[in-house]
């Protein structure tokens, strides 16, 4: 029972101040509610005036929080969120990682599941965390809203089954994020209709606060007051639009014990990296001289030639006793562009429980990711093809950018609507050709990427493999590659074009992922079997890549009897 009062002292944390935190912890000592009940939350997606970094700006947020609120729940558990759209926009939300079981309707991207929230509509997400617990988070999953629209899930093990570690003292969220002093929505349109780059984003933020090393923001800054010699667990999410980012706190290891809400060996580091769409759980232990400590987020840019924000968001993780106004001790980042820091991490993550990962393979996917140059079609060049070579900026996978229909792919795909989408996705590239090698622009490399809303029709059951490959056109990086309705073993990686006669796998303690930062220049290989019936989303989770069209969507078809069907739509699902 003891233990359990560590949970609750965060909530209560997160609203008291040091002084009145000791006193809220004995009064509100009581433990969360069994697993298998329902937890009911109201999401009322709304504009808020914030001011950052000497700015004043509106910005659509969850119920007016930023970042918005935690969805708590335990492993079992049934949540149900209504949301209701109070602003002019388009909205949608993603439960991401939640793997959806048998409730593909309420996954949330828009135009693949469902059609947006329109200004004034409400809809509740409804679903079970099965088998499921960790650190997820949700987002808007319509244009760039998720910029400044999303927020932590914390999902607790059942009652009385402890974490497979020591019981941390505390647990904190920490999100990275970008923040933008522009419009998110009209810098959307003007960079896609500009056929050229993202510009960087104006902040890196920790839970939202840039930090002091940004105009206005010393004191704009999150913190973490820490008892000396105590351990604290930090749910980390990089819940970022377009940047891949480090973190590293002064002075302190990092143990990571949980990787997308899947536990992990424990691994020690100095560092980590996180893509947008992964979590990390870390233990920190305040074993170091009293002090105030920085908590950095940097940038990880490992593509050439694009400009991005260098500036880290700092945070505070601050020893009781130390003087407020002490100067901070500096964390190491590594350098922007440090693989092998990476290769590290990815290294390190193991899973912890035993693994059943398919060794008998029915499907074989090949799927290249990479950027691509489409010739100019504009009659005014110089404010539409800004891109590579007086082109267009795209993505794709497989060499085809993924175009969203007009109607959701689920509901086209369940109503048996025609016209929508075609069953063509290629398991494998048209052109094999030296992919982390080949210069841009030069044939059999070519840059031109065809459009189209092609699906992979999968059967229940199916034991899949699937590695994506990056590709150099205009230029390689390391891209997260997310899969919705599903986690999946990550078998293996590695640098230059995937050869099945020398990769090697990983079939003991691969971890089981839902986000997979594909390596620079490189090949990563995931495997899962498809018992989870719906339509899909694969795609990056940079979303300038995705608004490029780096996707593409998986249908799993239904299996034998209720267990293995997907149920029929909710009847408030939103119309188009
Ligand atoms: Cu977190 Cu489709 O995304």
């Amino acid at each position: 029972m003891a233990d359990l009062s560590a949970f609750v002292f965060v909530f209560v944390f997160v609203c008291l101040s040091t002084s009145s935190y000791f006193q809220a912890l004995h009064a509100m000592a009581h433990q969360w509610p069994a697993g298998g009940s329902t937890r009911f939350y109201d999401f009322k997606v709304q504009t808020m005036r914030v001011t950052k970094l000497c700015n004043i700006k509106e910005i659509v947020t969850v119920n007016r929080m930023f970042p918005g609120p935690v969805v708590y729940a335990q492993e079992d558990d049934r949540v149900i969120v209504n949301v209701t759209n109070e602003t002019p926009y388009n909205v949608t939300i993603h439960w991401h990682g939640v793997r959806q079981k048998l409730s593909c309707w309420f996954d949330g991207p828009s135009y693949i599941t469902q059609c947006p929230i329109q200004a004034g509509q409400s809809f509740a997400y409804e679903f079970t965390m099965v088998k499921q617990k960790g650190t997820f988070f949700w987002h808007a999953h319509v244009s760039w809203l998720r910029a400044t629209v999303y927020g932590a899930i914390v999902v607790y093990p059942k009652t009385g089954v402890p974490y497979p570690f020591k019981h941390p003292y505390e647990e904190h969220i920490v999100i990275l994020g970008e923040y933008w002093l522009r419009d998110v929505l009209q810098l959307e349109q003007q960079v896609l209709a500009s056929g050229g780059p993202a510009p960087p984003a104006d902040a890196f933020t920790i839970n939202g606060h840039p930090g002091p090393n940004y105009n206005c923001s010393r004191n704009d800054v999150y913190k973490i007051d820490v008892v000396p010699g105590k351990t604290y667990l930090l749910r980390l999410i990089n819940a970022g639009l377009n940047m891949e980012n480090f973190f590293a706190i002064a002075n302190h290891k990092l143990t990571v014990v949980e990787a997308d809400a899947e536990y992990t060996k424990p691994f020690t580091t100095d560092r980590v990296m996180l893509g947008p769409g992964q979590t990390m759980n870390v233990l920190v232990t305040a074993d170091q001289p009293i002090g105030k400590y920085s908590m950095a987020m940097g940038p990880y840019m490992s593509a050439q030639n694009i400009s991005f924000q260098k500036t880290s968001a700092i945070a505070y993780f601050q020893y009781l006793g130390a003087l407020p106004n002490s100067v901070s001790l500096p964390a190491k980042l590594p350098n922007f562009n440090d693989n092998l820091a990476v290769k590290t991490v990815m290294d390190g993550l193991r899973s912890l429980n035993p693994v059943n990962v398919p060794t008998k393979i029915d499907t074989n996917l090949f799927v290249t990711v990479g950027l691509n140059v489409n010739k100019c079609r504009s009659k005014t060049p110089q404010n539409n093809c800004r891109g590579m070579n007086n082109g267009t900026f795209a993505a794709s996978m497989n060499n085809i950018s993924f175009v969203k229909p007009t109607i959701s792919i689920l509901e086209a795909y369940y109503k048996k609507i025609g016209g929508q989408f075609t069953v063509d996705f290629p398991g494998a590239p048209l052109q094999f050709y030296d992919f982390s090698n080949g210069a841009p622009n030069n044939a059999p490399n070519n840059t031109q990427a065809s459009n189209g809303t092609r699906t992979k029709v999968l059967k229940f059951g199916s034991r899949v493999q699937l590695i994506f490959q990056d590709t150099s056109t205009v230029t390689t990086e390391n891209h997260p590659i997310h899969l919705h309705g599903y986690s999946f073993y990550v078998v293996g990686y590695g640098t230059g074009n995937f050869n099945p006669q020398t990769a090697s796998f990983n079939l003991i303690d691969p971890p089981y992922m839902n986000t997979i930062g594909v390596p620079v220049g490189g090949w990563a290989a995931i495997r899962f079997v498809a018992d989870n019936p719906g339509v899909w989303f694969m795609h990056c989770h940079l979303d300038i890549h995705q608004s490029w069209g780096l996707g593409a969507v998986l249908i799993v078809e239904n299996g034998k009897g209720e267990p293995e069907t997907l149920p029929h739509p909710p009847t408030d699902l939103p119309r188009c």
